[in-house]
Formats: structure tokens, C-alpha cells, sequence
């Protein structure tokens, strides 16, 4: 096993002395006497870029992690030079170079250290495979935490821990197990209240330890490739995150229906099972987006296939379906069975399109099919093939959506789980073998999905799922935490893996609710539930083995407490797409840990269980059985209890009921949050208004709605609606304003407001500077009010 601290280990190569400096623009380079180069590239004020190659020879620059619209630009570079360092300093971070060992620190301009090298950068040479193990350490500072790094199922502080990154089929994980199906190698680091952010963009495994084998040291290392890093200031969090999810991408919206309620499992089949599983949804006025064909739908697991006995016209039963109000979503795997009487096997053979071991013959291994041959996604020839291939299940059959999962890939019956080390890739022109190939296979194969649902679908918007993931995948599909068990434990890994998700770029994500393997009872079922209608993508999904796992497999209570929260997802539709608006356009996580919502609290530093849904409903599931209630952290400042409005003042830990039908949460003060009516499924009802629940607040909060027509791409010529509120409280007043963006008309006239905590009667009010009869505002008992929505200021006086 590779160490990377031990330092007297012979095998460890360090740079020595600057012979020589160049700078092309923002670029900068530093080369020393035994031949290593650091390229330093100014990319951002607050994004640098951090590249050595050892021998004088940099590999060819390129990146699957990267996304094309990373922003690029800054407003200062100033390199200057004592007779011991080189300085580098942009309008927001200053880079020392030292002269006789390459290492370098990064301060802000006041001088606080935020990063510094402690090895610094070293490699080992890789006798077996060729190449460099490439490693680079940091000093830890006293009190400092880490997080992110993706999936990993372990404390959301990643303090004492040492991770590494390998995309993995892990039926029925465990809490600490590792590594599982993302590789996503970023972390934050937080001291002093200054965040800061490094992504190790190098696809080979990487690890990383965190103050874990020596206390005073962080480092990270890989098995090939090069020490490529980019470093990011905050010195928010959230600064951190929006900053690297800049660099590796966000996704397009979604349509709206891929936020509702999904329903799962492995599998449904044949036709008038699925048939009977919409139409228990209806009668039972539970609401539901979309239904999952998982591998039994397809003839002899042969992907592109049905089964015909099973689904005798798949066409007229998606039809069916979509009138109904449910869309359709197909699984589709990577290996594709070795049959010369399969077509999508005989074109790649004949184009030469699976990927081939070290001296020639095709990699093959057994997956749900038997054996299969594995296209190599790597070489964009055959992504395109791919991604023609679903012309025939979106275009003409009227798939709606396509999960691709088994993308590691995963190989049954064989030591390692997945291919052979030495199949070769074509990886984007840059031969290589699976090593290096690897973690971005299932990235790559779900790059090439999405392109072809994407082009097929049209005028429609894409919806594509993926189990493995590397960094910049989320630009491509949502993604689930892979096969998970119905234990209590497993409801706390999947709380912690979305916020970490979440903070590391990928919002749109979620787990199998009430678990995969095995079976919850009903207790946990709902509790998951009550946590899973606030998790970006919403999905139960189980294995067919244990049993059902169905909303109403477990009695009528949990039934009813069932509904009663995917009622509620659906009247946050617009809460939950205004998140993801966000996210979008400004790389916004869509959960945020309570570390990323109030760093300046140190007792936010290690908490795990309670996070902030957008960024103003305070969620906290409860992870334990029999319980009435649990204690939580609530944040600083004023928070309104959601069931029974009671105000309470944060900064501290507080026991909070909540029987079987309830989860704690909590609205900030001051929040604007929309609401449409219970639907079936999205689109069902027509808007005649808009909900907006408003929670009082002495002082001023912001708050804002983003709509659109739901699905297809006008929005992106313009047509949205983006209205902002600006809340200002006083003790004997209230005032609202709004500001719209955007040419879309909302299909609604009015807002009905619903005024929580209002401190005062209400005796007067004004729209637009005139009075209104409070009769004209349908004012009821209970403090709502219907305004046009077209208002622009609304003055409400009491007494
Ligand atoms: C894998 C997936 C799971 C799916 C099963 C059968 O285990 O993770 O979601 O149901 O394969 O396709």
C-alpha cells in the first residue's frame, strides 16, 4: 500500500531548486534543477490552478472534469521576486514559490496562511505500470475541517479520515465503507472562518487523508497521472462550492415532472402489474410523476429490447400510461450481451466499438445478461452511436427518461468487481487503460445517454439517471446513492451522503427510499419518506426480493403520513424548482449542511443531521425508532416551528416533538415560500393562484419565485418569470415589494398570501400606493389575502 507519509521511504522523488521562470500571460512556470515544472495558471481571482510535471514534460492537457462554460478571467496578476521566493499575488489571494524546494503557501492579502504545502509536491515512480504515483501533502491547521469528497457514507467532518476514490458496485454498503460509486475529489477545508477548496482533477483512484496518519498533515495522492489541482477561495463555504461547481458545471432545468414523486422497483413487470401500480396511486390520491422499468422489461436483459410476453406493446402501454398522467423511465446498462443474433451487439462488433484488453482480445465479463462486451464511452465515435440508439425508444415509442446504471462498470464473479486493468480506452484521443479510464467510464456512458434522450426527446427536456459518477458528471443526469439498506443506520448515510453530495457540486441527487436491500417496516418507511420529499430527486426503490415498497404496503397510517409529505413536495414544486434555478445559474447547492449555512458558528462545525432544504426550511429527520421527537441544532437567528408556529430563537440545542406524522422543521423568519396546490402529477391542475407563505420578521429577508412553462426551452430564450420579494418588517408594519424578470406569463392572476406570526392586527392596507377595501382582498379570519400579482408594493398597517 502506497503511504504517502512516510518520509523516509526511499522510493519518494522531491523537486529541488528554481533554475528557471516564465510566465505566458496567466500562465506561470517554475522549473527546477531535477527537472519538475509547476505551472501555475491564474484562472480566477480566487481560482488557481496547480499542475507539476516531473522530467521536464507535461501530458497533454485535457479533462473530462471540466466544463467548456467554466468562467474564466481575473482583474490582477503581479509576480514578484526576494532572493529566497516568488510571489504571485491576484486581487484576492497571494501565492508564495519557494526557490529551493518548490513548495508554496496561499494567504489572502491580509497574510492569514489559508493553505500551505507541507511535503509539497513529490512523486514516486510507478516500476509496474509506467508513470508517476503522484503526491502532494499539506499542513493541517490546528482546529481545522474538511468536507465533501461526494458519496462517502461517514461523518459529514471529514477530520481523521482518509478516503479514496474508485468507483464501486457496493450492494448493501455500510457507514464508513469505501469507496463506493462517485469519485468525486473535492474537498473544503474550513479554519480560522476561511473556507477554502482544492479538486485533485486526475481520474486514476486518489486518496486522500485528512489529518488521519499524521495529525499536522493533509495530503492526496494517485496512482498515475499528474498532481493537477485547483485551489479555490472562499473564504465562504459557499463561495467554495459555487466556485468548483463554476469549473465543473451544472445541469440544464429539469422538467418539472422529474422533481415530483417517482416510483420504483426491481421490477415492475409484466404490463398489468405496472397498470396496477399507477392505478393504485390514483385511487389512493397519492401523487406520482413517473414509473421505473428497471432490467425485467427487456428481453433477456438485451438492452434497446422489451420483452414481448411481458410487454406485448410497450408503445400503447406508455401511451396509457402518459394519459394517466405517468411518465416512463427505462433502465439502460453498459454491457451488452455477447449474441450474434443481437443487433446492437452485431453493429458495435462490426464498427469495432467494445473495448479491448492490453494484447487485443475484447474485455468481456458477466453482468445481469450473462457475458456482454462493453462499448468503450470513451471515444466520442461511439458515443454518438450510442446516443442514436434510444432514437427508437424516446422518438417513436415515447420512453420519457433512461437510468443507466451497472456504469462503473460493474463485472459480476471477478476479483475487483469491475474490468480488467489493462483494457484499453480511446479516452477522447488519449490511449490509455482502465486505470486512468475508470472513474469516468460511467460518466462518459451516461454523457453519450443524455445526448441521445436529449435529441429525442425534443422539444421536451432530458431526464437521465446515473449510479457512478466522477466531478462534472452532474452536467449530465441526476444521480442515486446506488443499492442502500432499509436499516436506521442507512437513513443517517443517506442524509449525510446528500448534503455532501450537494456540497460537492452534484445537487440533483437522492437515495433509494425506505432502502434497497432488505425491508423497512413501516415506521422507517415513513420517517425515510418525511426525509426524502426533502432530497433533490425523490425516488422509492427497492429489490424485488424483500418484498413491496409501495406507499401502501405498510397499513393505512403510514399510508396517510405517506401522502400527507408527498403532498406536501408537490406544494413546494415551486420552492423546490426556484432551488434548482439556482443551482443551475449560479451553482448553488440545493441542501446546504449547517457548516455551509452559518460557518461563523463553530457549533455547526460537526453536526450532521440537520441541513437547510434551499435556504430557508430547516429540515431534521428523525433517525431512531420510537421516537416522539429528537433534539436538534437550530441555527442562529428566529426560525417558526412549520407545525405549530411557535417561534424560537437559534444558537442552540432544543428538543423537538414529532410523532410518527411529523418531522421537525422549521421556516426562517422573514421567509417568502410559494406554494401550488396538491396535484397527482404534475400539470394536472390548472394554477389559479399562487400560495405565498410568508413568515413575519422584524427586519428585511429576500426571497424569490422562478417559473417557467415546466418543460421544453423557452425559457432559455427568455420566457421565465423570476419575481424577487424583498420583505421589510416593522413592529406596526409590514411591506413587501416585488421585482419580475423575465417574458413569461404565469398562468395565475393572483398570490394569495398567507401571513404567519403577524405581530399586529391588521388595519389598513395599500397596493401601489392606494387603499384597498380589505373586503377586496378576500382578507380572512386567518390573515390571507388575495393580491393581483402584478404588484409592486404592498404596505400592510396594523394597529
Ligand atoms: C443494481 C442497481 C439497482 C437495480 C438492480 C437491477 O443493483 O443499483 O438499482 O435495481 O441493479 O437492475
Amino acid at each position: 500500500m502506497i503511504t504517502n507519509t512516510e518520509l523516509e521511504y526511499k522510493g519518494n522523488l522531491y523537486p529541488n531548486k528554481i533554475v528557471d521562470f516564465r510566465q505566458d500571460t496567466d500562465k506561470l512556470y517554475f522549473t527546477t534543477e531535477n527537472g519538475v515544472i509547476l505551472q501555475i495558471t491564474v484562472m480566477r481571482n480566487s481560482t488557481i490552478r496547480f499542475r507539476y510535471a516531473t522530467g521536464h514534460t507535461f501530458e497533454p492537457d485535457f479533462s473530462y472534469a471540466v466544463s467548456e462554460n467554466a468562467s474564466r478571467g481575473y482583474n490582477r496578476l503581479e509576480v514578484t521576486e526576494t532572493d529566497s521566493e516568488y510571489y504571485i499575488e491576484t486581487t484576492r489571494v497571494k501565492i508564495l514559490v519557494d526557490k529551493a524546494s518548490l513548495r508554496t503557501q496561499i494567504s489572502d492579502l491580509e497574510g492569514n496562511i489559508l493553505n500551505e504545502d507541507e511535503i509539497g509536491f513529490h512523486w514516486e515512480e510507478n516500476y509496474q505500470y509506467g508513470g508517476n504515483t503522484v503526491k502532494m501533502s499539506k499542513i493541517t491547521q490546528t482546529g481545522e475541517s474538511f468536507y465533501g469528497m461526494g458519496d462517502k457514507a461517514t461523518h459529514l467532518n471529514l477530520k481523521g479520515k482518509r478516503v479514496n476514490n474508485w468507483v464501486m458496485d457496493q450492494y448493501a454498503y455500510g457507514k464508513d465503507q469505501e469507496p463506493l460509486y462517485k469519485a468525486i475529489p473535492f474537498y473544503i477545508g474550513l479554519n480560522k472562518n476561511r473556507a477554502y477548496g482544492i479538486f485533485f482533477d486526475n481520474s486514476f483512484r486518489s486518496y486522500f487523508d485528512f489529518a488521519h496518519e499524521r495529525r499536522n498533515a493533509t495530503s492526496f495522492w494517485a496512482d498515475g497521472g499528474e498532481m493537477n489541482y485547483y485551489f479555490f477561495y472562499g473564504p465562504e463555504m459557499s463561495k467554495v462550492v459555487r466556485l468548483y461547481t463554476d469549473l465543473t458545471g451544472t445541469p440544464e432545468l429539469p422538467p418539472l415532472w422529474a422533481l415530483g414523486y417517482h416510483q420504483s422497483k426491481w421490477s415492475y413487470f409484466p404490463e398489468s402489474r405496472v397498470k396496477e401500480i399507477a392505478k393504485q396511486f390514483r385511487d389512493l390520491r397519492i401523487p406520482c410523476d413517473a414509473i421505473y422499468l428497471d432490467i425485467d422489461y427487456m428481453d433477456g436483459f438485451r438492452c434497446f429490447t422489451w420483452d414481448k410476453n411481458h410487454f406485448p406493446e410497450p408503445k400503447r402501454m406508455m401511451k396509457e400510461l402518459k394519459e394517466d398522467g405517468f411518465k416512463t423511465v427505462v433502465m439502460i446498462d453498459p454491457g451488452i450481451k455477447i449474441d450474434k443474433d443481437y443487433w446492437v451487439y452485431r453493429e458495435a462488433m462490426e464498427k469495432g466499438y467494445f473495448c479491448r484488453r492490453g494484447d487485443g482480445p475484447y474485455m468481456h465479463g458477466k453482468v445481469w445478461p450473462g457475458e456482454c462486451n462493453f462499448p468503450d464511452f470513451t471515444n466520442p465515435e461511439v458515443r454518438e452511436w450510442w446516443a442514436e440508439l434510444y432514437k427508437e425508444f424516446m422518438a417513436e415509442m415515447g420512453v420519457d427518461a433512461v437510468w443507466n446504471d451497472m456504469n462503473e462498470p460493474a463485472v459480476m464473479e471477478v476479483p475487483g468487481k469491475t474490468a480488467p486493468l489493462d483494457t484499453r480506452h480511446n479516452f477522447d484521443g488519449h490511449p490509455c487503460t482502465h486505470r486512468k479510464a475508470h472513474n469516468i467510464y460511467g460518466m462518459q456512458m451516461v454523457r453519450a445517454t443524455y445526448e441521445g434522450v436529449k435529441k429525442y426527446v425534443y422539444p421536451k427536456r432530458p431526464f437521465v439517471i446515473t449510479r457512478a459518477a466522477f466531478s462534472g458528471t452532474q452536467r449530465y443526469a441526476s444521480t442515486w446513492t446506488g443499492d442502500n439498506v432499509a436499516t436506521w443506520e442507512h437513513l443517517w448515510i443517506a442524509n449525510v451522503q446528500m448534503q455532501r453530495m450537494c456540497m460537492s457540486g452534484y445537487s440533483f441527487v437522492g437515495s433509494d427510499i425506505g432502502g434497497f436491500a432488505e425491508q423497512p417496516n413501516g415506521e422507517l418507511f415513513a420517517r425515510w419518506i418525511q426525509l426524502g420529499v426533502f432530497h433533490p430527486f425523490c425516488r422509492v426503490h427497492s429489490s424485488g426480493d424483500h418484498g413491496d415498497q409501495e406507499p401502501w404496503s405498510f397499513g393505512d397510517e403510514v399510508t396517510d403520513i405517506v401522502r400527507k409529505f408527498i403532498e406536501l413536495r408537490y406544494q413546494l414544486l415551486p420552492y423546490l424548482y426556484t432551488m434548482f434555478y439556482k443551482y443551475v445559474n449560479d451553482g448553488i447547492p440545493m441542501l446546504q449542511s449547517l457548516v455551509h449555512f452559518d460557518q461563523e458558528d463553530n457549533q455547526t462545525h460537526f453536526r450532521t443531521d440537520e441541513f437547510i432544504f434551499g435556504d430557508h426550511i430547516l429540515v431534521c429527520p428523525v433517525q431512531e425508532p420510537n421516537a416522539q421527537g429528537r433534539r436538534m441544532y437550530i441555527p442562529r437567528g428566529k426560525w417558526y416551528n412549520f407545525w405549530t408556529e411557535e417561534v424560537v430563537d437559534g444558537g442552540l440545542e432544543k428538543w423537538v416533538p414529532a410523532e410518527l406524522d411529523e418531522i421537525p422543521l422549521f421556516i426562517k423568519e422573514g421567509a417568502i415560500i410559494p406554494k401550488y396546490p396538491v396535484q397527482q402529477y404534475v400539470g394536472e391542475v390548472e394554477l389559479e393562484e399562487l400560495v405565498l407563505d410568508l413568515y413575519y420578521k422584524e427586519g428585511v429577508e429576500l426571497s424569490s419565485v422562478y417559473e417557467d412553462s415546466q418543460e421544453g426551452f423557452d425559457y432559455t430564450q427568455g420566457k421565465y418569470s423570476l419575481r424577487k420579494f424583498k420583505l421589510i418588517g416593522k413592529p406596526k408594519q409590514l411591506i413587501v415589494q416585488q421585482y419580475k424578470d423575465g417574458a413569461f406569463t404565469t398562468p395565475y392572476e393572483s398570490f394569495r398570501f398567507n401571513l404567519h406570526g403577524l405581530p399586529f392586527k391588521i388595519v389598513e392596507i395599500e397596493i401601489d400606493n392606494e387603499k384597498v377595501a380589505l373586503k377586496d382582498l378576500k382578507l380572512n379570519g386567518d390573515n390571507s389575502l388575495t393580491v393581483s400579482k402584478n404588484f409592486t408594493e404592498l404596505h400592510i398597517t396594523g394597529k
